[in-house]
């Protein structure tokens, strides 16, 4: 069985080419499937990124960066943050990001995906029951796949599912602690949690509610501090990636102190890892101080969204979004790539999604409304998009 191999990097002369029959018949099959996935690089105008202010390429982090480097921030940790690889640097960003976020405190990590293994791993109790939404990220499965106890999923957006299956589970004889996992907005749905129902289903049942606000941050909230910031008398633990909005690179878990110190003391993946950059600390510390002082960040954003909400109905009859995620769901693996293909040669960078992570019958595209794009350019992404109704029916549009 043979698979289309990568024409990304070349074989060096004379290096034997060394077989691995396994592996590549996976492969064989992943391609028959649809399902092979490939390193692009990154090309036309982005309507894929999670740089939802256009952030990672501005000058003003990139200033942030060069004055870090000249008041001598070194660009790596060297170590673990419990050994050698603690710096200012990381301990400042931790207490302006609690300010931020109001919290407690606050925790820096390597990146979202670490913090939800970490967050889930760690904190709840062999006894505790973990809830989470049926379409959570899989770095939430990954720290529930490494912890001994109960877990289960409860169907999307639904806290009157959620409850059911707490009420159950406490009719069983259930008698630890209670867990809510959910996203602010969701990465593939772009839809956005009912949070004053499960803020009202956590205080009831004195839940813990774990708020991953990847998507929301910079964007969503008061200063881009997110759907949560001002959820009171609940226990809340939120999750601020910096990669996406921040323009940056880490997440931040921030939460009352209890829970941030058991993270520090037993989190396996913030112990038994490299600390992250302390340059990344400084710029991550720039941005959230560029979000209190520039709310034109964040409008700008909000009129950007606005207009591809509005460009998608007037254009292609497209509608019910709600964020700066828009799906446009497929269901075909093959059509949407085909989709997505047409879509790159015409100049714009937009990506297929496939299972797994999506569901089996939901391929889609998944445009991203970044703010490194104009209203004109998304005007031009919707007016392509409409000129293709072969490839754009109704039908696979609902
Ligand atoms: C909802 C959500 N949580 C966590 C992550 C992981 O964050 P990071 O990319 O910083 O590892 C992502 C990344 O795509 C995400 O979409």
């Amino acid at each position: 069985m043979s698979y289309p191999s990568s024409t990304s990097g070349s074989r060096e002369p004379g290096r034997p080419q060394r077989r691995y029959p396994a592996q590549e018949a996976d492969l064989a099959a992943l391609a028959a499937r649809n399902r092979l996935r490939r390193l692009q690089p990154a090309r036309g105008l982005d309507f894929s990124s999670n740089d939802y202010l256009g952030l990672a390429t501005s000058g003003r982090l990139r200033r942030a960066a060069r004055d870090a480097l000249e008041r001598g921030v070194p660009v790596g940790s060297g170590g673990s943050r419990l050994l050698r690889g603690n710096h200012a640097e990381h301990e400042a960003l931790e207490q302006e990001a609690a300010q931020f976020f109001g919290a407690e405190a606050a925790l820096f990590m390597g990146g979202g995906f670490q913090a939800n293994q970490a967050i889930f791993a760690t904190l709840p109790r062999a006894d505790d029951l973990v809830l989470y939404d049926a379409l959570i990220h899989a770095s939430v499965h990954e720290g529930v796949r490494l912890r001994r106890g109960q877990a289960a999923a409860f169907a999307h957006n639904d806290p009157d599912d959620a409850e059911n299956r707490i009420r159950t589970w406490r009719r069983d004889g259930g008698r630890g602690q209670i867990w809510l996992a959910i996203e602010s907005v969701y990465s593939m749905e772009g839809d956005v949690a009912p949070l004053e129902s499960f803020v009202g289903l956590a205080r009831r049942h004195d839940a813990v509610l774990v708020v991953d606000e990847a998507h929301a941050t910079g964007v969503h909230g008061v200063a881009g501090a997110g759907f949560a910031r001002h959820c009171a008398d609940v226990r809340l633990l939120t999750l601020h990636t910096c990669g996406k909005g921040l323009g940056a690179a880490g997440a931040l878990v921030c939460g009352d102190r209890p829970l941030v110190d058991l993270l520090v003391t037993r989190a396996r993946p913030f112990i038994f890892a490299t600390a992250p950059s302390p340059l990344a600390a400084a710029i991550v510390r720039a941005a959230l101080r560029l979000l209190g002082d520039e709310p034109e960040l964040q409008a700008s954003a909000r009129r950007r969204i606005a207009h591809a909400h509005a460009e998608a109905g007037r254009l292609c009859g497209l509608d019910g979004f709600a964020t700066q995620i828009m799906p446009l769901i497929v269901g075909e693996d093959a059509a949407t790539m085909q989709l997505a293909a047409c879509l790159q040669s015409s100049g714009f960078d937009v990506r297929g999604i496939r299972p797994p992570t999506v569901p089996a019958g939901t391929s889609r595209l998944r445009v991203s409304i970044t703010g490194n794009v104009s209203e004109a350019d998304i005007t031009r992404l919707f007016e392509t998009l409409a000129s293709r109704p072969d490839l754009l029916s109704p039908e696979a549009l609902s």
